[in-house]
């Protein structure tokens, strides 16, 4: 017991127990526990979610609160038995970025249970139990993809028509159509006009679910989309040379760029290709000339906002999230799940190409390894 109790005094004394001002302290007694808030990531094969993780586990715990994290694998059913665990260990509030709408009976029982659950980066679609989004501009995202390939190709001046070949993520994900469709809205006129040629499916909008399920990539996952690609290459793309592939994120972009590098028509030039979340791969990828752009979203900033939201719903204070804008007018379909319309919270997203690279390294969005690698 003394032994412990000098323990509990060091801890003290190095400052690594933080008291929040908020409804996270533990009493001196420790008979009443930090309140729990229970992280649900949807997979780790996507680096930035292991990031989002961390991030998130660090900011709960900076307030006081106490946090437990789970990767669902891309599994639904499995992220579901991961939020049932949070509520027997009694969490008060949920961060999901989930995998599917198969969350939402798992989010039904968090309601049954009083438990607030905030839907993390992806939105929670076809649920009525909840009341919270936090994300960023993803339509923005997407027409920054489109514009990415609008200025490496100078299609406003072009004059030959261009090649591009398109992909979109997960089906699932409602994201996906968000960024499709953003991109398609800097494209589309460039392909009526004839200036862009689509080689392969093209759907004019994620609406067009038939050809989209075509250009999606199940569960984002890279070897989907190298194998597509590789597909398209012997096949529809065999008699052209493609000028630019539309990928949505850089896990995605660098699966396509293997792909492209095994063929002899691109070693020495590859196709304009894009990304999204500013993985040091990809980042180191750009400044050596290979994926041509990412968009950068702080994650980091994600993950204290959206931890900042918690704190705020636990202890009853006003909303107020600075640095996020809450979605209206044309984006507030963002905050639409199928069943009602949630509040969403946005932030912004940065285009990133060679001519600025550093700045996600200069935001501290990389570990120091990564940052190693990118010096
Ligand atoms: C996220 C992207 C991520 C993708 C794959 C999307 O919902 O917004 O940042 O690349 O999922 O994990």
């Amino acid at each position: 017991m003394k032994k412990l109790c000098t323990v509990f005094l060091l801890l003290v004394a190095a400052g690594s127990l933080v008291f929040a001002s908020g409804g996270g302290q533990k009493s001196s007694g420790g008979s009443q526990q930090a309140a729990l808030i229970g992280i649900a990531m949807p997979e780790t094969h996507v680096q930035r979610w292991q990031k989002d993780g961390a991030s998130l586990k660090r900011f709960v715990e900076a307030r006081g609160y106490r946090a437990e994290v789970a990767f669902g694998d891309a599994d639904q059913n499995r992220q579901n038995t991961q939020i049932q665990n949070f509520l027997t260990n009694g969490a008060k509030v949920l961060i999901v970025g989930c995998v599917n709408d198969g969350v939402a009976a798992a989010i039904t029982d968090a309601a049954q249970d009083k438990v607030a659950v905030i839907a993390y980066d992806r939105i929670i679609p076809q649920s009525a139990d909840y009341d919270y989004y936090i994300t960023f501009n993803n339509f923005k995202v997407g027409q920054f993809q489109g514009q990415g390939i609008e200025t490496a190709l100078n299609l406003k001046a072009a004059d030959a028509p261009k090649y591009i070949t398109l992909f979109a993520g997960s089906p699932t994900d409602g994201n996906a159509a968000f960024f499709y469709d953003g991109a398609m809205s800097v494209l589309n006129p460039y392909i009526k006009s004839g200036v862009l040629q689509v080689v392969g499916p093209y759907p004019e909008t994620s609406k067009d679910t038939a050809n989209f399920q075509r250009i999606a990539t199940e569960n984002w996952q890279a070897p989907v989309a190298k194998t597509r690609m590789e597909n398209l290459l012997n096949n529809d793309a065999a008699a052209v040379v493609l000028d630019a592939v539309l990928a949505p994120n850089d896990t995605l972009a660098r699966a396509i760029i293997e792909a492209c590098l095994a063929d002899a028509k691109y070693t020495a030039k590859l196709p304009v290709v894009t990304g999204q979340d500013a993985e040091a791969d990809s980042t180191l990828s750009i400044k050596s000339g290979q994926q041509y752009m990412t968009v950068f979203k702080d994650t980091t900033k994600l993950a204290e906002a959206a931890v900042l939201l918690a704190e705020q719903i636990i202890t009853g204070q006003a909303i107020n999230i600075p640095g996020a804008t809450l979605a209206s007018g044309d984006l507030a379909s963002i905050g639409n799940t199928g069943k009602k319309t949630v509040k969403a919270y946005l932030l912004e997203p940065i285009l990133i190409t060679k001519d600025n690279w550093q700045v996600p390294v200069q935001a501290g969005f990389y570990t120091a390894e990564e940052e190693a690698r990118l010096k």
